[in-house]
């Protein structure tokens, strides 16, 4: 592992928090050379909430129907996570799409974690799209964001054989345990690692470079 000092993560989310959660425990056991230092989200039931109060960790709601559009919303997270002087933004199931600004403030320092095989299923309802398509595999990716939707470098990506009998429900929850839980962690941990990188220039690219 690369000798660094360990980065400041922020983590944005809408829901439940599995992949927080995930997160979260990599970085208590030393996995990631880190530590979640705020986790905010838009939606004041969010279950990831309980999680990261459970673990210590500060938080922040900050519900975006309160503002009169995007760039303000943006603005309100972004003084968020600079205050908490944020290394890496991590997106595990932040539910908003985000201005390009913002996007651009954090470029190379913000990854989000997408339920399907990219560039294959921007968007939602990828599960569902992967079966309705006869798709023999299906998966993962955690990628850079870049302003274009679900569409930024890969870090990691992985994949599962799609069963004859899965469901949308079935292939969401195998998607998440058999993946998902994993792929996030072990992403963030090469991010915090320097062992991946976003390119300064377009076309953005990922940069690997070789553990010392
Ligand atoms: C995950 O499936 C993730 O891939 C997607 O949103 C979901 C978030 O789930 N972006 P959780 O909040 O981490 O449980």
């Amino acid at each position: 592992m690369t000798s660094t000092a360990r980065k400041r993560i922020v983590v944005l989310i809408s829901g439940n928090g599995r992949n927080l959660q995930a997160i979260i425990d990599a970085c208590a056991n030393n996995s990631i050379n880190g530590d979640i230092v705020g986790v905010i989200s838009n939606k004041a039931d969010a279950y990831g909430l309980i999680r990261a109060r459970q673990a210590s960790i500060p938080t922040c709601i900050i519900p975006h129907q309160e503002f009169a559009d995007r760039e303000s919303f943006d603005a309100a997270i972004q003084d968020q996570i600079d205050l908490l002087d944020a290394d890496l933004v991590v997106l595990a199931g932040f539910m908003r799409i985000l201005t390009d600004d913002f996007v651009r403030h954090y470029l190379g320092r913000m990854i989000n974690i997408h339920p399907s095989l990219l560039p294959k299923y921007p968007g939602l309802n990828t599960h569902q799209r992967a079966l309705d398509a006869g798709d023999a595999t299906h998966g993962a990716t955690v990628h850079f964001v870049t302003p274009e939707l679900d569409a930024g470098p890969t870090v990691l990506q992985h994949s599962l054989t799609i069963n004859t009998d899965d469901t949308a429900e079935s292939l969401a929850e195998r998607v998440m345990e058999e993946i998902e839980l994993a792929l996030y962690p072990k992403a963030v941990a090469l991010f915090c690692d320097n062992v991946v990188t976003l390119s300064d220039t377009a076309p953005y690219r990922t940069l690997n470079t070789p553990e010392t």
